[in-house]
């Protein structure tokens, strides 16, 4: 088993408080100071009765040879889950913080009959100090967390898988239960465990390809999205966690795998003078505003756009438009009465982005700084469209590197208003 398939959410040690016995539970001296850490050793909680300060912190650490997990819940009322269940293979350890004072159980879910009670005392009043240490600790996610938040981040997932109600399913086939489904893919390809797929999928996307899909799946381990084995494994952890069963044990990748793929089209990491060109060769500049000199204006002005927004805020906003559409841009249709000396009574329309529409006028920008103001009396009634006057089709158009490209050039554009 190679060292990276141990993730190890290591905390140093964070300051022991020797704590005075305000209930009477009975927890020798001893116990107390090492109150601080919990042994899960021959399948017990060691010590398994623990007095702790609001506030205060305990690390469980797994010195048994197989896994275990920790799992905390209100002694009164089992159904609030103060910790949810967390995976330790054999050497982990996971720093709990205690935030609210009563009484507690601690479970291993994998081993009937292995818990432990916790009775935390002291006050909701944290100092300063206090918080800081707890928000250091609550900072640091179990592993399915950091592979959603890869997922949805740096590792890009997104941009081509679709995963319950979230991303653009486009590019790549759906991930919705893809935990479940890696098993009965694994099965089909004759390999041992649904993680193996998995990591296949990650790793070796050309050596199986999803029925009606191309070769198109990134290479995570290299620019842009450049995953290190240790962010893979939490990916993999996360997709687990989609209808299977979250077990990090079965994800061996080790760095002689890594070294030996051989280096199929690497993405080069995005390049804001590529980008530039796909702008214009892409039409941007039809719709779009850079610079001083205000020329279109059927969207924003993106002057400035790289100032505000990152960069998944970007990539949403192309390969999804309609999800978001700015307040300014919403484009309407505006039924009028005819005038009264038309003497063919034909009802007009005046179709452009809805500016203002108060009980005294609508406003309507037609054209490059063209508003037309319409009186209230004249309107019938004001259609609203529900999409986006940006084109839709560029998650199908541009390939994922000009996409790279693309978002850089638009991270440089911090110009001043003109
Ligand atoms: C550039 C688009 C793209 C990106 C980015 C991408 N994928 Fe894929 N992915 C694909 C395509 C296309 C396929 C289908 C072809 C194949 O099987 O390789 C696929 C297949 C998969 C499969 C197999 C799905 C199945 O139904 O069996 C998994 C799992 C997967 N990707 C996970 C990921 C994860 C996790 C990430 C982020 C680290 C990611 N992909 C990033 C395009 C992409
Ligand atoms: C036909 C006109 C048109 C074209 C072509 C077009 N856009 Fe847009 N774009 C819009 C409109 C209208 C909006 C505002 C509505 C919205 O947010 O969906 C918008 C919004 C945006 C936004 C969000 C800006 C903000 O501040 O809300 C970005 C970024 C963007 N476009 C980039 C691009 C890029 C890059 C291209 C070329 C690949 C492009 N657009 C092509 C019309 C266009």
């Amino acid at each position: 088993m190679s060292l990276f398939t141990r993730l190890r959410y290591f905390l140093p040690a964070v300051g022991v408080l020797l704590l005075p016995v305000i209930f009477g539970l009975r927890a020798s001296a001893q116990d107390l100071a090492a109150g601080q850490i919990v042994k899960l050793r021959s399948i017990e909680f060691n010590p398994d009765r623990l007095l702790v300060q609001v506030g205060d912190t305990l690390t469980f650490i797994n010195q048994d040879p197989f896994k275990h997990d920790v799992y905390i819940v209100r002694t009164a009322d089992p159904n609030v889950v103060v910790y949810p269940a967390t995976t330790l293979l054999s050497g982990e350890s996971v720093v709990v913080p205690f935030m609210e004072q009563g009484l507690f159980t601690v479970y291993c879910t994998i081993h009937g009959g292995m818990k432990g009670k916790i009775s935390t005392t002291g006050s909701f009043e944290l100092t300063e100090e206090e918080k800081r240490k707890v928000a250091s600790v609550k900072a640091l996610p179990p592993i399915v967390k950091i592979g959603e938040t890869l997922f949805w981040d740096k590792a890009q997932c997104y941009q081509c898988h679709r995963m319950g109600e979230r991303g653009v399913g486009l590019r790549g086939p759906d991930l919705s239960d893809i935990g479940f489904r890696a098993r009965i893919q694994a099965q089909k390809l004759g390999l041992d465990a649904a993680t193996d797929y998995l990591i296949q999928s990650l790793l070796e996307p050309d050596a199986y390809l999803v029925d009606g899909y191309t070769n198109a799946m990134a290479i995570v381990y290299q620019p842009p999205i450049d995953l290190n084995a240790q962010e893979i494994t939490a990916v993999i952890a996360y997709l687990q966690s989609q209808g299977g069963e979250v077990d990090t044990w079965a994800i061996d990748l080790n760095q002689e795998t890594l070294a030996t793929l051989p280096a199929m089209n690497p993405f080069q990491h995005g390049d804001s003078k590529r980008g530039k060109d796909v702008f214009q060769t892409f039409g941007c500049n039809s719709c779009h505003t850079v610079g001083a000199q205000k020329s279109v204006s059927v969207g924003p002005d993106l002057t400035q756009i790289g100032a505000y927004r990152n960069w998944t805020w970007l990539t949403e906003a192309l390969l999804d438009p309609n999800a978001e559409i700015g307040a300014e841009w919403q484009y309407a249709t505006v039924y009028l009465t005819p005038e009264e000396d038309d003497f063919f009574a034909i009802e007009e329309t005046v179709e452009g982005f809805l500016r203002k529409n108060t009980d005294e006028e609508v406003e309507i920008l037609v054209a490059l700084e063209r508003l037309e103001r319409l009186p209230k009396e004249r309107v019938t009634r004001v259609e609203v469209s529900k999409l986006s006057k940006m084109p839709t089709n560029y998650v199908e158009d541009l390939s994922f590197q000009q996409m790279a490209d693309l978002i850089t050039y638009l991270q440089t554009l911090k110009g001043s208003a003109p």
